[in-house]
């Protein structure tokens, strides 16, 4: 009766209430926001000062240059892409497997994202696969470090000085990672951030970009306001004129003064995940079948998502590897586990891209006069972001962070984990 599963009545192994929510929000975060309403200075005509702080505490985190900061991880790319030159009809390749706000930024500008298979063991594009995806449209390579693991930015970076490309890292998921010692989002030409409230740094929403390079800073600056060029005059001789087509992608001053005081704990959050991370797979890799995520020894990894594989072979499985993948997550649920799948394909398999319809209505960018080509995306393409995807789930939510977990809870994630392989023949009937 003691091990009878939760989903079949049993009682469930991790307590009601026992998980932390996500993000963590303290009396400093508080203070934080009520002294910006206290302030009265929710926005800057140009920039706000609370963003402007951001941006120089965020350049300083990453030993950067230069930080701009965005009301979104998007807006962020989507600037970036414009500051790299990016034209309508240009192309950027970048991972079969992250989420709409890698491609969409991409669309956004009119051009024609061009997909590569990832590295089933890092989940990270296959940088094997990137060279022979180069045309002569080629603009951009974004690496997107999935799941807060850096790519192998060493050979995308050596791809894109051969062609002549520009590097524009989504490091959306990996504040603080790094890779040969280097900060996730400094060792390509931008690196973009994501602020949103699932995130390692969390500013309810919002965006952050990083960079060396004086002249994509001007040029972004421009695009997140109306196109105007911001001078150091800011707001008393701002002139209004825009010198090019622009957005409002300006960070709002609440969120800037929430995620400086978030970015006070980013890196005891970071450790927390690491430590939490390095458990589950010291303890989940014992179980036979399960196959924890593989960080390799030159990069670190923030475990945004603890995405754990399953082998149906080893497992003996009588079912579909999706259907038994479902009732694994209906299973560990219901004994407290949090868990998600987050993406069940590869994006290219999205029905944008298949119906290579947009809200455009006419099939734009696809069938633009600026694109000739006849372009197809064919989700056979794809076939370790599909099989990784079909063997996977996530052992966290958006609300259950790993980030924000005791060691006690980890340890009753791992007793549910036990409970549940003990009784895996139920889950096959
Ligand atoms: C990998 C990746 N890229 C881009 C984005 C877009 O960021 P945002 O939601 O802040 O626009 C996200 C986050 O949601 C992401 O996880």
């Amino acid at each position: 009766m003691k091990n009878k599963l939760a989903i079949h009545g049993g009682p469930s192994i991790v307590p009601d209430g026992l998980k932390n929510i996500w993000p963590e929000i303290t009396q400093a975060d508080k203070d934080a926001v009520l002294g910006v309403l206290e302030s009265n200075i929710l926005t800057g005509g140009v920039h706000g000062p609370e963003a402007a702080e951001l941006e120089t505490e965020w350049a300083r985190y990453n030993d950067s240059k230069f930080a701009l900061a965005f009301n979104s991880g998007t807006a962020a790319l989507h600037t970036a892409l414009f500051a790299a030159g990016v034209e309508p009809g240009d192309e950027v390749i970048t991972s079969a497997f992250s989420f709409s706000g890698s491609y969409n930024p991409v669309l956004q500008q009119h051009a024609i994202p061009i997909f590569v298979d990832i590295d089933p063991r890092t989940f990270n594009l296959d940088v094997n696969q990137i060279e022979n995806k180069i045309t002569s449209r080629t603009k951009v390579i974004m690496p997107v470090h999935i799941h807060g693991l850096p790519a192998d930015m060493d050979e995308v970076c050596s791809l894109a000085e051969k062609h002549r490309l520009v590097v524009v890292e989504d490091a959306c998921q990996a504040h603080g990672a790094t890779y040969k010692g280097k900060n996730a989002g400094t060792i390509g030409d931008m690196g973009c951030f994501s602020l949103n409230a699932t995130k390692n740094l969390s500013g309810g929403e919002g965006g952050l970009m990083l960079t060396d390079n004086d002249a994509y800073v001007s040029r972004a600056k421009m695009f997140r306001t109306f196109g105007e060029k911001e001078g150091d005059e800011q707001d008393k001789f701002r002139s209004y004129e825009s010198h090019t087509m622009g957005y409002n992608y300006r960070l709002q001053e609440l969120p800037a003064a929430f995620t400086r005081s978030q970015l006070k704990r980013l890196s005891d959050y970071n450790e927390i995940a690491v430590r939490n991370g390095n458990y589950l797979s010291e303890e989940l890799g014992k179980i036979h079948g399960l196959i924890p995520p593989y960080v390799p020894s030159d990069r670190t990894t923030l475990y945004h998502k603890y995405r754990l594989c399953f082998d149906p072979e080893a497992l003996g499985l009588t079912i579909p590897a999706t259907v038994f993948r479902n009732r694994l997550v209906d299973a560990l649920e219901a004994e407290g586990v949090a868990t998600c799948l987050w993406q069940t394909k590869p994006m290219p398999a999205y029905r944008i891209f298949q119906s290579l319809d947009s809200d455009y209505g006419t099939g734009h960018p696809w069938r633009s006069p600026f694109y000739d080509e006849d372009i197809r995306y064919d989700p056979e393409e794809y076939p370790e972001t599909s099989r990784v995807l079909d063997t996977s789930l996530c052992v966290n939510t958006e609300k259950h962070a790993i980030t924000v977990q005791s060691l006690e809870t980890m340890e009753l994630y791992v007793a549910a984990f036990h409970k549940v392989f003990d009784n895996l023949d139920l889950l096959m009937d």
